[in-house]
Order: C-alpha cells, then sequence, then structure tokens
C-alpha cells in the first residue's frame, strides 16, 4: 500500500496495452484513488471506460493541448479528490509526420508543430495550469514518459526525438520552480520500447524491438515493471528524487554492443 491514502490523475490509457493503464492499475493496487483522462476522440475509440470501472475512477476528458481542457480536467479532479493532487502522470505522445509516412527530410512543419505540442508542450500546459490552480500538494510527484531517441539517434522515431528531448528539459526548467516553490518533482522515465499502440506506430517496431532486447542485459522492460517504477516515484520513497531523466529499460542505454546482437 505504496500510495495508501494519495490522489492522483493518470492521462494517456488507450486500450489495456498502454503504458498508462498499468500505471493506473498498479495505483489503485497501492492504496490510491484515481482521475483518468485522455483527448476525447481517443476516449471514443479507447476502452477506458472498462478500466474507469475496475478502478472506481472518473473519466474526465481532456485535449492536453487545450488549456481549458486542462483547468476543468484539474478543477473536476480537485471536486472529485475533495483536495489536491498528490501525483500526476504524463503519458501522451503523438506524431503527425510518423503517422502520416514523411520521411525525416522532408517534414511537414506544420505537422512537427502539432506533434511537438502533443507530445512535448502538453507537459509544460499541465504543469502550467497545475501551478496557476495550486492543483497539487506539498510533495507531490510528476512523471512523464520519454524515449532514449532524445539523446541517441533512432532515425525511424523521426520527429518525435525532438519532442522527447523537449518534454525532458520542460521536466528540468519547471521541476526547479515546482521544486522551489512547493518541493513537488518533475522527472521522466526513459521507458524501453513497448508494444503499445504509439509504440508500434513506428516503422520497422518490431524488429527493433527485438534488436533492444538482445542488447539489454535484463531485455526490454515491460509495461507492468513501467508501472512498478512510476508507483516508487509517486511514493514517498523517492521524496528527493527530481529533475532527472530516469532510465527504466534493462541497460540499453549504458550498452556499446551485446554479443547476443551478433549472433
Ligand atoms: N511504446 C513505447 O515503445 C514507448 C517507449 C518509451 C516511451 N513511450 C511513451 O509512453 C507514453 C505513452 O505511450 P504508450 O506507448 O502507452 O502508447 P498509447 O498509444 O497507449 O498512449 C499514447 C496516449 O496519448 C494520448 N493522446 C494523444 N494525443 C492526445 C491529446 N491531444 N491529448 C491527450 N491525450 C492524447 C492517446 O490517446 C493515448 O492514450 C508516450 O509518451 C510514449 O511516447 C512509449
Amino acid at each position: 500500500m505504496l500510495l495508501k491514502g494519495k490522489k492522483g490523475i493518470i492521462s494517456g490509457a488507450l486500450d489495456s496495452q498502454s503504458i498508462a493503464w498499468k500505471v493506473a492499475e498498479r495505483c489503485v493496487e497501492e492504496g490510491a484513488q484515481i482521475v483518468l483522462t485522455n483527448a476525447p476522440v481517443a476516449m471514443r475509440m479507447g476502452e477506458i471506460n472498462a478500466l474507469a470501472e475496475k478502478c472506481n475512477a472518473p473519466v474526465i476528458g481532456a485535449d492536453a493541448t487545450s488549456m481549458e481542457d486542462l483547468q476543468n480536467l484539474f478543477q473536476k479532479s480537485m471536486e472529485h479528490f475533495g483536495g489536491k493532487a498528490d501525483f500526476v502522470l504524463h503519458s501522451i505522445g503523438m506524431s503527425v509526420n510518423v503517422r502520416k509516412g514523411k520521411p525525416y527530410t522532408d517534414l511537414n512543419y506544420e505537422w512537427m508543430q502539432k506533434t511537438f505540442d502533443v507530445s512535448a508542450i502538453s507537459f509544460h500546459k499541465m504543469m502550467h495550469t497545475i501551478w496557476k490552480m495550486d492543483a497539487i500538494k506539498d510533495w507531490g510527484s510528476i512523471v512523464a514518459l520519454t524515449y532514449i531517441a532524445a539523446q541517441r539517434v533512432f532515425p525511424d522515431y523521426s520527429e518525435m526525438a525532438e519532442s522527447k528531448a523537449l518534454l525532458e528539459s520542460f521536466a528540468r526548467s519547471f521541476g526547479y520552480h515546482l521544486g522551489t516553490a512547493k518541493k513537488v518533482r518533475v522527472n521522466t522515465v526513459s521507458q524501453s520500447p513497448t508494444m503499445t499502440t504509439a509504440g508500434q506506430g513506428v516503422k520497422g517496431f518490431s524488429e527493433f524491438y527485438a534488436y533492444a532486447d538482445k542488447m539489454s542485459p535484463l531485455g526490454n522492460a515491460p509495461a507492468e515493471a513501467c508501472a512498478d517504477y512510476c508507483i516508487a516515484l509517486f511514493s514517498d520513497l523517492t521524496r528527493y528524487v527530481t529533475m532527472q531523466n530516469l532510465f527504466h529499460d534493462g541497460g540499453f542505454s549504458t550498452m556499446g554492443m551485446n554479443p547476443a546482437v551478433l549472433q
């Protein structure tokens, strides 16, 4: 019961493969009360209502690029909780250029801006809203999910690489302000490739998934283990960890070459 009595907002649960779905389930197992949120269009397509029922959680629709929607999300969440939140998960990503098959050397910049807005600026907007509405308790915890393409080149990840670099930078910069004012910590978790809707949208994902699995001494970290890590970061056991990009990748990020890959 690591999260007993805590209250949290979980974005990005689309279906049972979503990383956020596993995080939501684990939060409730650990004694937390949660609110689920996703883009209204995803809520219509997805299976989030089944999760909501299982977790006894309301679903509050919010396009994470809309400040108005975010304000409504935090307002309604605080009404539901009868107070501020203890933790928030940002688990949102989408690349328009990847979706439309545009190569990196010929990107459409309007689409790129949309990608940055959805995948990275939404994180700033979330923290901005939390800041403005004073929606998180002192010693609260904010986590966003990211990928190692922010630091290293993975050509098929395309403009999502820059989105993740921006996302990680927002965690550091807003982490300063939220830490100084409220002792709130902000971290990003850099997760292994994971078989989800967003993951499988990347070209050659299955082959790459197998490669990363071989390269990592512990193998790819599954979504369930990522959820465990998020629980640790929401819990009081990590109160002084902030402004970090934390690799949750079975050791992949530290490897140069693994003979298993050559075989
Ligand atoms: N799957 C992987 O290989 C992998 C690896 C590392 C990091 N990540 C990151 O994990 C996070 C979650 O992705 P996932 O793999 O669980 O895939 P997913 O497709 O299940 O989740 C992505 C979520 O983003 C939501 N979303 C998209 N646009 C939105 C908007 N405008 N407003 C609100 N929500 C919106 C979608 O509805 C969906 O629920 C993403 O940030 C992703 O980049 C994924």
